[in-house]
């Protein structure tokens, strides 16, 4: 397993963030860099960065809802997050292309299940494309099947890990 550090996001790690988001997905469905800037003041303790030798390589940042599936305006508004709420949902999970397929993902997927457990949340709720099922199906979580969301344009699966 490849040696990285992981840690809540910082108000300073917003510019690295931005990049690296915009280098994992397409226009149409990346966070802009204003609602990125929002959740890193919002709620940090739900953003993980993963870093190598001091240099940002991904991350992983979701909010806290009391809806057992993830809908299109939690992506939009901070207004969503509960922060007593019951389930961890994923927003996005991003890895630079030079260090995928090490289990860097992984290692942040299960450093966000891991906080979400110990704070007490009952799950933990992402949407996926059809080629990510059996990814996140190997990291725990369950495909509930199509989900409403819109998110880009694109089709999504709902999947929940539920502790
Ligand atoms: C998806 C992503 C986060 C995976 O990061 P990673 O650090 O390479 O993931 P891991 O090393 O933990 O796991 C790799 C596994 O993920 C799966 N996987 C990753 N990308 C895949 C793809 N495009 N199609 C199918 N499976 C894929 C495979 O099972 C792969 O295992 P393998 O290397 O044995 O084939 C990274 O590719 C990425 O940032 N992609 C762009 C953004 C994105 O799609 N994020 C996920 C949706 S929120």
């Amino acid at each position: 397993m490849i040696e990285i550090t992981i840690r809540n996001v910082q108000p300073e790690d917003f510019e690295r963030v931005a990049e690296i988001e915009t280098i994992c997905f397409p226009a149409a469905e990346a966070a802009t860099r204003e609602s990125l800037k929002a959740r890193i003041a919002a709620f940090p303790e739900c953003f993980f960065i993963a870093e190598k030798e001091g240099v940002i390589i991904g991350f992983v940042n979701g909010c806290i809802t009391n809806s057992p599936v993830i809908y299109d305006e939690l992506f939009s508004s901070t207004q969503h997050h509960i922060p007593n709420g019951q389930n961890l949902a994923v927003f996005g999970l991003d890895v630079i292309p030079e260090y995928r397929r090490k289990g860097i993902a992984a290692q942040l997927m299960n450093h966000l299940i891991l906080a979400a457990k110990n704070t007490g949340r009952k799950s933990v709720i992402l949407t996926c494309k059809d080629q990510l099922v059996h990814y996140y199906e190997s990291l725990g979580y369950v495909n509930n099947g199509l989900s409403k969301s819109t998110h880009g344009g694109s089709q999504w699966f709902d999947m929940t890990l539920t502790f």
